[in-house]
């Protein structure tokens, strides 16, 4: 009880930043908050200075910024090529020997790669991809590690105009398929394994299964990792292979500024994951920003952003906006705790590591470690840290600010999804932060807390998270599926609806609580309720099915099925654990339920959907709420 109270006297108190940030900071609060007028008074100018000042364009915009509800354009008629932004201006302007990553895996190996080496590799790999006939507007699927080539290849796309689509190496081949289907890709690039927790993971496997019948992918290039010697079918070919013999010059494609960059799938709360389709130049800009001033970069910074590229945070703050900004990261392949919890903050010590960003769930896995692990390592170089993927309980908050901290770092909470691009809502590092709140809109986002009907809700009452109108780095469409990307500005009044409930407060601090859709977010990894249904009826057993979201002290949420079982089957352990066994095949590990409940029945609306919602009230023993629309 004790303990409960002093938690909370220090979540209401207000956190200034201290000493070490104000001292370096790019923006002070004053300053912020000045600029955000003249952002949400004059946006256009205000994002038209910072187009010229931060980037580099081939050809300048007729015009900043076009909407026609509800589509949008940014600088149009700018050409520019983002590969340039990140590589060749640094390596012209006298950073070619400037680390641009520093790889490392659980083994404690190491690899350094300047911006004048990756530059030579994004270019070798990008004219391997021309020598296969990856022209322009191509998709290219990526289903790779967390290693340099990853990144690369990411980059070589881009160079070349085609259009990646990485998938995260966990999910299962049906789901890789359905996303080398849907994206029609014409290559899909892969790599043997990836290591976690010492246990090589096949990946080749995987691919191999999920392009079985897809004739319109022409090759599949390899990449063999040490010691591997596969032998390659007609249709594959070995990485290196591919790119030994080509030049390290490749000119960059003349690119528009509507001219897409990638498309990456997310789940939403219903059919299957949707493609979210990015272009150039509002992201190209909105991510060097964000980077520059929410982790406010300085030349000498080491930042390390614990993410993988298979997810909107690794495009944005491990690839494209560090290498804007031209920072030097670390990028670490493998678990967080193995060999030990001690890794991360080793990793921290060794680099000298100033700017961290990392999910509340290992936030909170490390929390149950103990205080101990991150005592024994010299966290000293620390400056800021970040959050981001769900909300962060005010514990975590307050036990990350303390431990890893040391009570001496700012924490930059930040609200953000896969359609945004970029962090819209969080404290820049020299804003008093709030335990638990993410904070402010940056620059040109007009962010509010809103009923259906889009009317502003009274300070601390919960409504929905709206963000008024477009900004640059905000997603274009949903590839091939136009209806989908009109639902985010139709669903409340004509403003972008980000699926999220949210309070704000009277100094307009918001909090976010949570999706307000059927999407559960477990470990900060979007799972669409719909998604995990289908993969459960798809075993022969389960005739009908259910699953909700309910708290889990490390993940955030757990997942957890109802399941109404075919007539006559019986209910046994094993059967359980073969159904469980499905939902990895067909989605993947992240999306297997930790609970299976055997039901006779499910709460339907006389329409025949079911009541999530009644679902999940009984389950944590709270008010059904409204229960008229009940069949039954
Ligand atoms: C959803 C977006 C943005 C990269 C990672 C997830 C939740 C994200 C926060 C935060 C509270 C957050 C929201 C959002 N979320 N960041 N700082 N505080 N919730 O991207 O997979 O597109 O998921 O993640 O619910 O809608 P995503």
């Amino acid at each position: 009880m004790a303990e409960q109270n002093e938690i909370l006297l220090k979540i209401d108190k207000i956190y200034n930043p201290p000493e070490k940030v104000l001292k370096k900071a790019l923006i002070s609060k004053e300053k912020f908050d000045e600029l955000y007028e003249k952002s949400i008074k004059d946006t256009e100018n205000f994002w038209e200075k910072l187009a010229e000042k931060e980037l580099h364009w081939f050809e300048k915009w007729d015009k900043v910024f076009e909407w026609n509800y509800p589509t949008y354009k940014w600088f149009i008629n700018g050409k520019l090529n983002i590969t340039y932004n990140c590589l060749d201006r640094h390596v012209e302007n006298g950073k070619r020997n400037k680390i641009a990553y520093i790889w490392t895996d659980e083994d404690g190996n190491e690899k350094k790669y300047t911006y004048g080496e990756l530059l030579e590799l994004v270019n070798k790999i990008a004219n391997g991809l021309k020598s296969l006939g990856i022209k322009k507007g191509d998709r290219v699927v990526i289903y790779m590690p967390l290693v340099i080539e990853q990144l690369a290849t990411m980059l070589a796309c881009a160079r070349i105009g085609a259009i990646h689509s990485v998938v995260y190496a966990g999910f299962s081949a049906s789901a890789l398929k359905m996303r080398i289907e849907d994206a029609k890709a014409k290559i899909v690039i892969t790599s043997t394994w990836t290591k976690r927790r010492g246990k090589k993971i096949d990946l080749k496997s995987v691919v191999d299964e999920a392009v079985k019948e897809l004739d319109f992918v022409e090759k599949i290039v390899v990449l063999q990792r040490e010691g591997d010697n596969l032998t390659l079918e007609e249709n594959e070919i070995d990485f290196y292979k591919l790119i030994k013999n080509q030049s390290p010059n490749c000119t960059p494609e003349i690119m528009d500024a509507e001219d897409p960059l990638f498309i990456l799938y997310t789940s939403g709360s219903t059919g299957k994951p949707k493609g979210v389709l990015h272009t150039t130049g509002g992201y190209n800009l909105y991510t060097h920003i964000t980077t520059k001033y929410v982790f406010d970069i300085h030349e000498d910074d080491i930042f390390w952003c614990t993410a993988d590229p298979g997810w909107i945070t690794g495009h944005s703050y491990m690839v494209y906006g560090p290498l804007s900004v031209g920072v030097t990261s670390i990028i670490a392949e493998g678990a967080p705790d193995y060999p030990d919890p001690g890794r991360w903050w080793s990793i921290i010590e060794k680099y000298r590591v100033n700017i961290f960003y990392t999910a509340p769930t290992a936030i909170r896995l490390f929390m149950k470690y103990g205080e101990q692990w991150p005592a024994k390592y010299d966290l000293s170089s620390l400056r800021i840290l970040g959050s981001v993927g769900e909300p962060i309980n005010p514990e975590a908050w307050i036990w990350y600010y303390e431990n890893i901290g040391r009570k001496n770092c700012s924490i930059v909470d930040t609200w953000w999804q896969t359609e945004t691009g970029g962090h819209m809502i969080t404290t820049v590092p020299a804003y008093p932060q709030k335990p638990g709140k993410a904070g402010k809109p940056f620059f040109g986002i007009e962010a509010d807390v809103v009923d259906k009907n889009g009317n502003p809700v009274k300070p601390n009452e919960v409504g929905y998270l709206v963000i008024k109108k477009p900004w640059p780095s905000a997603l274009r469409t949903c590839w091939g599926e136009p209806e989908r990307f009109n639902k985010y500005w139709s669903e409340i009044s004509q403003y972008y609806f980000a699926g999220d409930m949210a309070t704000k407060d009277e100094d307009g601090y918001i909090m976010i609580l949570g999706r307000a859709d059927d999407v559960i977010n477990v470990s900060g990894h979007r799972i669409g309720t719909a998604e995990v249904e289908s993969a459960l009826v798809a075993h022969e057993a389960v005739a009908e099915a259910a699953v909700i979201g309910i708290p889990h002290e490390i993940k955030g949420e757990s997942i957890k099925a109802f399941v109404i079982l075919k007539q006559g089957i019986e209910i046994t352990d094993e059967l359980k654990g073969d159904i469980k066994q499905c939902v990895r095949k067909e989605l993947g590990s992240l999306a297997v339920p930790d609970e299976i409940e055997f039901v006779e029945k499910l709460p339907k609306t006389r329409s025949g959907k079911i009541m999530r919602r009644v679902l999940k009230a009984k389950e944590l023993g709270m008010p059904l709420g409204d229960i008229s629309t009940l069949e039954d």
